[in-house]
């Protein structure tokens, strides 16, 4: 076959048809599937035998082989009982965004084209939001996992600057960076120390209140302390919703704290950020969230943007670019434009991510985002409501919409051992998918409700799951 690289639109067009009918499809009928099925060891040993294509194949037969052997098993998160991590299905026009974002496929890297502005005006609607100052700023990275690596990168930054280290030429010098965070938070926080020279060593755990809300008081001893030590606090890693249980920190205690000590406060808010910002009852926490140095965001969390998308704020982005610009002259772009996004963290071509945030917050608005999250909350609710009237569940963790739980039938001494085999069952058994955790010391189940498509009786579907998985003979 001889290699094509010109299609007419027409070509495109019938290409196109094929393809949207076959995501159309693949929607519509996740409902139906189980919620997840292993791939099969034959389609994965096709897998792994097949060579490199050396000569190409018709699009149909590259569609085809789509249909049989990718369709068919994915990851899970469309179906309405999918209730594990923090995976949302995406929203149908992000999806369709995605294509018109591939279709021009700038570099956001930076420049003066429609993209850049795309993104720009998508960080200051977040940051107004969340109450930060008019001239702050931030970019879209791939998740909040690198949202926090930059948020930390600049915070060392600038605590290294302050001991009069010159960290992006000397390193860190030998001396000892500090990191604080709370027992529950994110693990992302502790591959950012490792990578930033740090050291997990250096992250002090700080204690957690009976809600698994890391504690202001002992975070205060523990910096005063270092301090006297000779250590270089760096930053604070609070949660605005943990992805364990859903805890959120007591921000404005902690902003107090990290105000006295000039700590820069790192915000995780990966997955409870658009809870935090848009509804009422958080309003408290807004208080804190909008003194956060930095704050880590996913609209691919609980805004329903397809993956990926995350989104770091920085109260000073000039922090951001005194750790990481870095302008060799083959990219040098004298007056064109905006200072380049690239000048503010580790990426040099940056894909057109704001596109389907931008497309989704301009036809959801707030508004539509504000009760599709009430949604979410209102079937968690649920889930915990009826694991509370049955006497063989026990509710071990409620907050935002995770709810942890276990089985506790009577007459069983292992009760991790129980939940574990239920867990097991319950994801190949293709009912519903939960994921595990450890709550105080025992095993749960987790269930993260992320899915404007799950409703009421899923909640119930679940639970009945959980329930008769439990009194199954071993
Ligand atoms: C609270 C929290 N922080 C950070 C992350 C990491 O985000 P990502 O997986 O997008 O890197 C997650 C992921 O679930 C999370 O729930």
């Amino acid at each position: 076959m001889t290699a094509s690289f010109e299609w007419g639109a027409d070509e495109f067009r019938a290409v196109g048809h094929q393809v949207v009918e076959m995501a159309a499809r693949h929607l519509a009928s996740l409902p139906d599937r189980p919620a997840f099925s292993p791939m099969p060891d034959d389609v994965v040993r096709l897998f792994e035998s097949e060579g490199l294509p050396m000569s190409g194949a018709g699009v149909d037969a590259v569609l085809d082989d789509f249909a049989a052997l990718v369709e068919p098993w994915p990851f899970g998160n469309g179906h309405p009982r999918f209730y594990a991590w923090v995976n949302p299905p995406p929203h149908p026009l992000g999806v369709l965004a995605e294509l018109l974002a591939a279709t021009m496929n700038p570099s956001v890297a930076g420049g003066n084209h429609a993209a850049v502005h795309v993104e720009r005006q998508v960080v200051r609607w977040f940051t107004a939001l969340a109450g930060l100052p008019s001239d702050a700023g931030g970019l879209l990275v791939s998740g909040g996992s690198t949202a926090t690596l930059t948020g930390f990168a600049a915070a060392r930054h600038r605590a290294a600057a302050r001991a009069g280290i010159d960290v992006r030429r000397d390193g860190v010098q030998g001396r000892r960076f500090v990191l604080y965070q709370g027992a529950e938070g994110h693990g992302s926080a502790r591959k950012a120390a490792e990578l930033l020279g740090i050291g997990s060593a250096n992250i002090r755990i700080v204690e957690s209140d009976p809600q698994g809300r890391l504690r202001a008081d002992t975070l205060d001893e523990l910096i005063a302390a270092d301090v006297r030590d000779g250590c270089v606090p760096v930053a604070v890693l609070a949660s605005a919703g943990t992805v364990n249980t859903g805890a959120i920190d007591d921000l404005p205690a902690i902003a107090d704290v990290c105000g006295r000590h000039g700590v820069w406060l790192h915000v995780d808010a990966a997955y409870g950020g658009p809870a935090v910002l848009l509804l009422d009852r958080y309003a408290q926490t807004r208080e804190g969230l909008r003194r956060a140095d930095s704050i880590a965001l996913d609209p691919h969390k609980w805004l329903y943007v397809p993956v990926d998308a995350g989104l770091v704020l920085l109260r000073d982005p000039a922090v951001a670019r005194d750790a990481f610009s870095l302008v060799p002259d083959y990219l040098r772009t004298d007056g064109d434009g905006p200072v380049w996004f690239s000048e503010y963290g580790f990426e040099q071509t940056r894909p057109f991510r704001a596109l389907k945030v931008w497309m989704l917050l301009k036809h959801l608005g707030v508004d539509g985002y504000r009760s599709l999250i009430e949604h979410d909350l209102a079937v968690a609710d649920r889930l915990a409501a009826q694991v509370e009237a049955a006497d063989d569940l026990e509710l071990l963790g409620r907050g935002l919409s995770v709810v942890c739980f276990r089985a506790r039938p009577a007459g069983v001494e292992d009760l991790d051992a129980l939940n574990r085999r239920v867990l097991s069952a319950l994801q190949l058994g293709g009912e519903a998918f939960l994921s595990g955790t450890t709550v105080d010391g025992v095993f749960a189940l987790r269930a993260c409700v992320v899915n404007p498509r799950s409703t009421p009786a899923d909640a119930d579907a679940v639970v009945a799951a959980v329930r008769a998985l439990s009194t199954l003979p071993q």
